[in-house]
């Protein structure tokens, strides 16, 4: 990777992206052979910030976990409430703060835009780890190692599902999968279709825009179906949620016209919108796609650091 800083998918050719994933199978398969030896500590001296303004666990505890098996630290700033932010410090004085006690920052934060502001303050690797309906682009990393292992990415058609407007995670996905030439269909209700933003990128990276507005419709085609929560949080009515809550719902119904080897994804948390009962099947595969967060935020520190040194 070029690049000091992880603010968006859009940075990501697909040569970082492969580079990044490659790293990843290295310590996924050190992981798995039980650490020790083959997973010398590489940054003893190194110490990480979390700053998360939302609600996390995956994301935050995968990072954690991450910087801790490379066998650095990590320092976390707590919740809003527990840091200066709640007497009203700017994001700004924080992150440059923070810059003085790590070698690199983890942000979330609910305003689109944080993360690249905050990368204009510090020298330090900043990663933006979800900015508001933004960008999630460490999570596209840890989907796209999914993809790659389950499907494959050559030639790959996948079904996005649910809310394309607020999802965050969507829109990295679908920036970097036109590096691989994918075919995406995008399925949701009207009201939550792709922003003009992503539509922009994708219209310019050449790729195809295919909407829907029903799973069936798309559903034989698929090598992966990645399924999302629509954003509560995001909306501004209480109202306009209740319209669209529940409207996409997997079940093994919903699967029946399904590819034998079709892989579902979610990047979790879910509420309803994939059935428990799909866990046991071969089709699911977001506990792996959630475990696979470790060894490729591992891929993506390491380069990040080496490239800062
Ligand atoms: C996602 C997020 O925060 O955007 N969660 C995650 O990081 N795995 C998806 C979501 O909250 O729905």
């Amino acid at each position: 990777m070029r690049q000091d800083h992880l603010v968006a998918a859009g940075q990501l050719s697909r040569a970082d992206v492969e580079r990044v994933l490659d790293r990843a199978a290295e310590f996924d398969a050190a992981l798995s052979a039980g650490g020790g030896e083959a997973l010398p500590a590489r940054y003893p001296e190194t110490v990480l910030a979390l700053c998360f303004y939302e609600p996390s666990t995956r994301t935050k505890m995968s990072f954690e976990t991450a910087m801790k098996r490379l066998g650095g630290q990590v320092v976390d700033m707590g919740g809003v409430d527990a840091s200066s932010v709640s007497k009203g410090e700017s994001l700004a004085d924080t992150v440059r703060v923070v810059e003085g006690y790590a070698d690199g920052v983890v942000l979330r934060h609910p305003r689109e835009g944080a993360a690249k502001m905050a990368a204009e303050f510090v020298d330090a690797p900043v990663i933006n780890a979800g900015d508001g309906a933004g960008q999630h682009p460490s999570q596209t990393l840890l989907d796209l190692y999914t993809i790659r292992e389950a499907a494959g990415l050559d030639d790959l058609t996948i079904g996005i599902v649910g809310d394309l407007k607020y999802g965050r995670t969507v829109h990295s996905l679908a920036t970097a999968l036109t590096e691989f030439d994918a075919h995406m269909h995008f399925v949701s209700p009207e009201s939550l279709r792709l922003p003009r933003s992503v539509r922009f990128d994708l219209h310019e990276a050449g790729a195809e825009l295919r909407e829907h507005t029903e799973i069936d419709d798309v559903l034989p085609d698929l090598d992966v179906l990645y399924v999302t929560r629509i954003q509560r949080e995001r909306f501004p009515d209480e109202d306009e949620y209740q319209k669209v809550a529940g409207e996409f719902q997997i079940d093994a119904e919903t699967l029946a016209a399904a590819k034998e080897d079709l892989t579902v994804m979610h990047p979790l948390p879910r509420v309803d919108e994939i059935d428990p009962d799909i866990d046991d099947t071969d089709h699911a595969s977001y506990f792996e796609q959630a475990h696979n967060g470790v060894p490729v935020r591992m891929a993506l520190l390491d380069l990040l650091f080496q490239n800062h040194e």
